[in-house]
Parts: structure tokens; C-alpha cells; sequence
């Protein structure tokens, strides 16, 4: 009876772990149970029955991985005590994960091939008698495998040792090695993978590029939080390394050991709130002009030495000139992050506050028009019931933000707008910045207008232009072709309460006259 109540759990628990394959652990601060002082006795039995000597049987802690080298045709022999007062609850404390990670193997391994294979059981003559185990393989350098105390050893008072050999196929190259890592544990898995891409690109220049994980939780305020202490590590590598890791890449150990040209310690990280959820972002430096790069991000467990995940990576190319750098963690326009035209003789931070200070200075009319409005001082003046005139002003700043910094680019795709000397956006870029290059502006998306329109008060009379055609002149949209159509600066919102069509047929034409003028914008 008890048995087969196992039985189904196991079902249910393999097929979380297994099908799906991932569980990846999102949060910064995740603390695993590693059990350090476990006290492992190397199981006399085994070792006298294969006449191994002592050191060939290596003992396996909780969540401690161990790396380890293998020549072809060779066993390697591992043991894992139970530890039968932990483990997931009731049931579960029955259940152990296996997991191993391939770090290198030799290069005459196809990707559908069968790698290392990985033998488990709780009886000791497996070792003579690899039938009596369970086998698994190692697929794109991950293998992941489940095993389940048998119930007469579940007694209290009683060890139950998990047995694991590990099998190196024959190759006709005799000198050929494979180097892995395998771990187990009572409560999770050691090693993880997850075809999702966790991190994403937020733009480039033409020597440096600016990366963010995705939504991550925490506790903490963020401004307390220390990026060297993430779990995350972002690695860098050459476009040419591009198919390296078409056999393992779904193994932490190899993309982490592997040839890249830059890893975490050679970035900037800190933490950003810009989109609403907090990331951590990573600025890299020191890249080459109109070249692609392939970025990994992984998570490490606990420190470099205790396991990992390892997610889809994404490629990114660098623009093709000195025309546009790369800004970031604007004081005033805090959601700006994106490449912005080059001055020349002006270094990133000098640019940043340029255009940052210049923004600030044309808001402050706009706020204290927003205070004579007299919104949220008594309910009869508040001027919609749902929207604030903090959405207000902050949906105004978005958009003051990504009209009086423009988003530049070296590339000539649709919608973009080629600017040359002279004829930018604006009379402060061209005649206070003056940009020493022409670029392609990519232009601020039509629906950071449309919600000053919807969400500010109609005093203001905002309007935004109607039709395709004007809204090209100084806008554009989402064209949903892969690629960044328009600069969209402020927090995505769900797309039911804000489809872009009703949009284009409901608003009159043109920006207000009040914001036209201070702006002075070529439209
Ligand atoms: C077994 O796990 C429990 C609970 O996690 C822990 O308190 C105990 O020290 C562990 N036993 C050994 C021998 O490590
Ligand atoms: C592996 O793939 C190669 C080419 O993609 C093919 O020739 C070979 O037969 C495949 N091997 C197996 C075992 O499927
Ligand atoms: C281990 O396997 C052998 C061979 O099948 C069997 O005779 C023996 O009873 C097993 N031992 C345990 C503890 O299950
Ligand atoms: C055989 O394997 C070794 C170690 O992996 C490697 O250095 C060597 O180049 C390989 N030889 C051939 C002929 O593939
Ligand atoms: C962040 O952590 C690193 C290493 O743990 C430490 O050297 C550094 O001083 C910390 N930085 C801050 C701002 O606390
Ligand atoms: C991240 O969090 C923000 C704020 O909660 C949310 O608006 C955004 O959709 C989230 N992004 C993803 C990819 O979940
Ligand atoms: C940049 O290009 C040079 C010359 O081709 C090359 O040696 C260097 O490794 C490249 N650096 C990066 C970061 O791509
Ligand atoms: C590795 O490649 C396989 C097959 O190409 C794919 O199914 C798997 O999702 C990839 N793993 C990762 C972590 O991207
Ligand atoms: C990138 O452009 C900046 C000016 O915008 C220039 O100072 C820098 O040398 C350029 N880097 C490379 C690698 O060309
Ligand atoms: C702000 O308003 C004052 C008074 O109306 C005006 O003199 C000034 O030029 C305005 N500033 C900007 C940046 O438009
Ligand atoms: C950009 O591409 C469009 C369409 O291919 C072309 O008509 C236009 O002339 C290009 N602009 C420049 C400045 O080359
Ligand atoms: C205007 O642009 C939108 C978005 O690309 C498109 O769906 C719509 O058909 C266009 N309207 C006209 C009249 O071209």
C-alpha cells in the first residue's frame, strides 16, 4: 500500500523534473541546504566486493558536486549516504536527484550521440552487475536521473547508500577524456537548464553593449543589494564560438569553463527598476564595432563550486561607427537606456548629464502647470477617476525623455529617421550638442504620446497625430517585425486596455501647442 502511494508521487515528481526539465530558481537569494557536515563513511562493503581501493570509491555529499576526468571505456565509482531525517517532507524524503554536467568531452562526439552513461542503485552488486541499475545518459552534456529509496531500507535507524558508476563509451581514440561533474541530492537538482533566455539586450554602441536579466524578486530595497554577490554571471563570447556548444549546451559546467572573451568580473552590474520589476544589468565594454557576440547567463547555485543553471544564450552585434553611445542610469530620465548621438570630445557621463539636465529643465514648466490643475487635493478635482496626476506626470516624463533624447543607431531600417549634421530633433541637440556624425534616430513609439492623451488632464489639450502617415513624421510603432521599430521609454502595459489600433482612429492631430514650443521639435 505504501509502495505504490510512492510509487505515484515518484510518477508525479519525475515528471516536474524530467518532462519539463527545468526549475529554475529565480530568486537572488535562494539559500540551499548543503549540508556540509555530513559525515560520509565510505561504504566498507562495496569497496571489499569490487576490491576497489579506498580512494577509487568517492563519496558524494549533499549538493556538493564533484568533477572528476574519464578516459574512454573507464568506471568511475561513486556512493551517496541517505540522510533519512531530511528531504522533501513525508514522502519525498525517499526521492534523490542525480545530476551531472559535462565540462568537456572529445571533439568526435556528435551532438545525437550518447555521451557518458551514468549507472545508479542501492544495491552494492550493481557494481559487478550494471542490469541491476538504473541507467542514464548525458544529453547536450546534462544528464538528470531520480531515484527512490526502497522501502525495507527506509527504517530509521538504518543507512541507505546510493550506488552510482559512471561509463565512458569505447572511442578508437585511446587517449580520449571527458571531464564532468556529477551531484546529488535529497532536495534538489545540482545542476539545471532552461531553454528560455533569461537575459535579454537593452542596446548597443559601437564598443559596449548593455544586458539585463529578467524579473527578479527580492526582499530587499534594491538600492542594498550587491551585484557581485548575484548568482548570476554573464559570459561573452565570440561569434565564432557559435555551434562550440551545440553538444553541451545545456551544460553550466562547459559554458562556464569554456573560451570566453569576457565574464562577470570584467562588467559593471548593479541593479535597475527602469521596466517595473527589478534586474540586474550588465554593462559590457571593450567590444570591437559591427561584430556579433553570443551572450550566456547562468546562475551559480552557491558560489562557483556548487552547481548551476544555464539558460538559452541570445547573439548581439555592435554598431558600425563612433556615431551613437551607449547611456544608462539617468538620474532625471531613470527608464533611459538606450544609444543616444555621439558629441565628440564629450565622454559617456558628460553626455548622459547633458541630455539628462536638459530634459529636467523643460519638465519643470510641465510640473508646475500640473500643479495648478489642483489634482489629487479633493476628490471634485481629481480628474479621472482612475488615473493620478502622479500617472500624469510620469507618463509625461516618459515622453519628454524620449523626445528630447533621441534614440540613435547606425542602422537604415523601416521607420527609422536618418538625421544628418544639422538636422536633429531638436535645436539643443543640434545647436548646444552639435553631433559630429549622421545617424538613424529611431523614433519614440506613438504610444508613449497616446497615454499623455488618455491619462493627463484634457486641459492640457495633448494631442498626438492620427493617421500613419503624420504619425511617421515624428513617431512610429511597433512594426512586430524582430526588430526595435520605435523607442518605447516608460512600463509596458497589457496590450487589452491599449491595442494600438483604436488608437490610430481616435485622437486628433498633432502635439499640443503648449508642449510644441518648448520643445521646438521638427515635426
Ligand atoms: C540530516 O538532515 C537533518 C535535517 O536537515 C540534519 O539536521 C542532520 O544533521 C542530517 N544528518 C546528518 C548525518 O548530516
Ligand atoms: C547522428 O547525426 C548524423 C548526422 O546528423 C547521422 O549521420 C548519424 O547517423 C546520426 N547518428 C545517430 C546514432 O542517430
Ligand atoms: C542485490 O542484487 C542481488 C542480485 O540480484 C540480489 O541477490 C540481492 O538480494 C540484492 N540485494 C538487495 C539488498 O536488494
Ligand atoms: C584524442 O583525444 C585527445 C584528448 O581528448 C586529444 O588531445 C587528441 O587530439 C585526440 N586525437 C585525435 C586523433 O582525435
Ligand atoms: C560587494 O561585495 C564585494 C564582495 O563580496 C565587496 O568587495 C564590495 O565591497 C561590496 N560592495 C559594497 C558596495 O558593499
Ligand atoms: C517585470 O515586472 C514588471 C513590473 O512588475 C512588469 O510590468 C513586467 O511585465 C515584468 N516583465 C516580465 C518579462 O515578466
Ligand atoms: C577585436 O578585434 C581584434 C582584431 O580582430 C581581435 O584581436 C580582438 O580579440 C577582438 N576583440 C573582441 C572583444 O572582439
Ligand atoms: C540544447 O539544444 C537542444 C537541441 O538543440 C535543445 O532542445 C535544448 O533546449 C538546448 N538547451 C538549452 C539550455 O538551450
Ligand atoms: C566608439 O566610439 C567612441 C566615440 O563615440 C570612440 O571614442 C571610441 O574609440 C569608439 N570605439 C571603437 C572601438 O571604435
Ligand atoms: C518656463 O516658463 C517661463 C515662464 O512662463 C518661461 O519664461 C520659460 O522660458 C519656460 N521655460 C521653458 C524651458 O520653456
Ligand atoms: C534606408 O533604406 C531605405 C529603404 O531600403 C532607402 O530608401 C533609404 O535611401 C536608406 N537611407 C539611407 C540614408 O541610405
Ligand atoms: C498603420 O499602421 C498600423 C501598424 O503597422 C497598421 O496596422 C495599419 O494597417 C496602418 N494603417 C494604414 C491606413 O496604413
Amino acid at each position: 500500500m505504501r509502495r505504490s502511494i510512492l510509487t505515484i508521487i515518484t510518477a508525479v515528481v519525475f515528471f516536474i523534473h524530467l518532462s519539463v526539465g527545468i526549475e529554475v530558481i529565480d530568486q537572488p537569494n535562494y539559500v540551499y541546504d548543503v549540508g556540509f557536515d555530513l559525515d560520509i563513511e565510505e561504504p566498507a562493503a562495496a569497496v571489499q566486493l569490487l576490491g576497489l581501493r579506498n580512494d577509487k570509491l568517492k563519496g558524494l555529499l549533499e549538493f556538493t558536486p564533484i568533477r572528476n576526468t574519464i578516459g574512454q571505456s573507464e568506471y568511475q565509482y561513486y556512493s551517496f549516504s541517505v540522510n533519512t531525517s531530511s528531504g522533501l517532507g513525508e514522502y519525498y524524503q525517499f526521492l534523490i536527484f542525480l545530476t551531472g554536467n559535462i565540462c568537456e568531452q572529445p571533439e568526435s562526439i556528435e551532438a545525437n550521440e550518447t555521451s557518458l552513461y551514468v549507472y545508479f542503485s542501492f544495491n552494492s552488486s550493481m557494481f559487478q552487475n550494471f542490469e541491476l541499475g538504473q541507467l542514464g545518459t548525458f544529453k547536450n552534456g546534462y544528464f538528470q536521473g531520480l531515484a527512490d529509496v526502497p522501502i525495507s531500507n527506509s527504517d530509521e535507524n538504518e543507512d541507505s547508500i546510493l550506488y552510482i558508476a559512471v561509463q565512458a563509451p569505447e572511442l578508437t581514440n585511446r587517449t580520449a577524456t571527458w571531464s564532468y561533474e556529477i551531484g546529488v541530492s535529497q532536495n534538489d537538482l545540482v545542476f539545471q537548464w532552461d531553454d528560455r533566455t533569461w537575459a535579454s539586450l537593452v542596446d548597443t554602441d559601437n564598443d559596449s553593449a548593455l544586458i539585463v536579466t529578467g524579473n527578479l524578486t527580492s526582499s530587499n530595497d534594491y538600492t542594498s543589494l550587491n551585484a557581485t554577490e548575484s548568482q548570476y554571471a554573464l559570459f561573452i563570447y565570440s561569434y565564432d564560438y557559435k555551434d562550440y556548444f551545440n553538444t553541451l549546451n545545456s551544460s553550466w559546467c562547459a559554458v562556464r569553463n569554456g573560451p570566453a572573451l569576457f565574464s562577470t568580473s570584467n562588467f559593471q552590474s548593479s541593479y535597475t527598476d527602469r521596466n517595473g520589476g527589478l534586474q540586474q544589468q550588465f554593462y559590457v565594454s571593450g567590444l570591437n564595432e559591427s561584430t556579433k557576440y553570443i551572450a550566456y547567463l547562468v546562475s551559480d547555485f552557491k558560489g562557483t563550486s556548487f552547481g548551476g543553471a544555464v539558460y538559452q544564450p541570445f547573439e548581439f552585434e555592435t554598431l558600425d561607427n563612433s556615431a551613437c553611445q551607449l547611456i544608462y542610469d539617468l538620474d532625471f530620465c531613470s527608464r533611459v537606456a538606450y544609444s543616444v548621438p555621439a558629441v565628440k570630445g564629450i565622454d559617456k557621463r558628460e553626455l548622459k548629464t547633458m541630455y539628462d539636465e536638459n530634459a529636467h529643465t523643460l519638465y519643470t514648466n510641465f510640473s508646475k502647470a500640473l500643479q495648478q490643475i489642483a489634482c489629487d487635493t479633493d476628490q471634485d478635482a481629481v480628474f479621472s477617476p482612475i488615473k493620478t496626476c502622479t500617472d500624469c506626470a510620469q507618463l509625461y516624463k516618459d515622453w519628454l525623455c524620449s523626445v528630447t533624447i533621441p534614440r540613435c543607431t547606425t542602422r537604415n531600417r523601416t521607420g527609422y529617421k536618418y538625421r544628418t549634421v544639422g538636422e536633429s530633433r531638436s535645436t539643443f541637440i543640434d545647436e548646444d550638442l552639435k553631433p559630429e556624425f549622421n545617424y538613424y534616430e529611431v523614433l519614440p513609439c506613438v504610444n508613449v504620446c497616446q497615454a499623455i492623451v488618455r491619462d493627463c488632464p484634457a486641459d492640457f489639450g495633448f494631442q498626438c497625430p492620427l493617421t500613419n502617415d503624420t504619425i511617421k513624421q515624428s513617431y512610429y510603432w511597433d512594426a512586430g517585425e524582430g526588430y526595435v521599430s520605435c523607442n518605447f521609454v516608460g512600463i509596458v502595459e497589457s496590450s487589452t486596455s491599449f491595442a494600438v489600433r483604436s488608437i490610430l482612429v481616435n485622437w486628433p492631430l498633432l502635439v499640443v501647442v503648449f508642449t510644441f514650443h518648448i520643445l521646438q521639435l521638427y515635426i
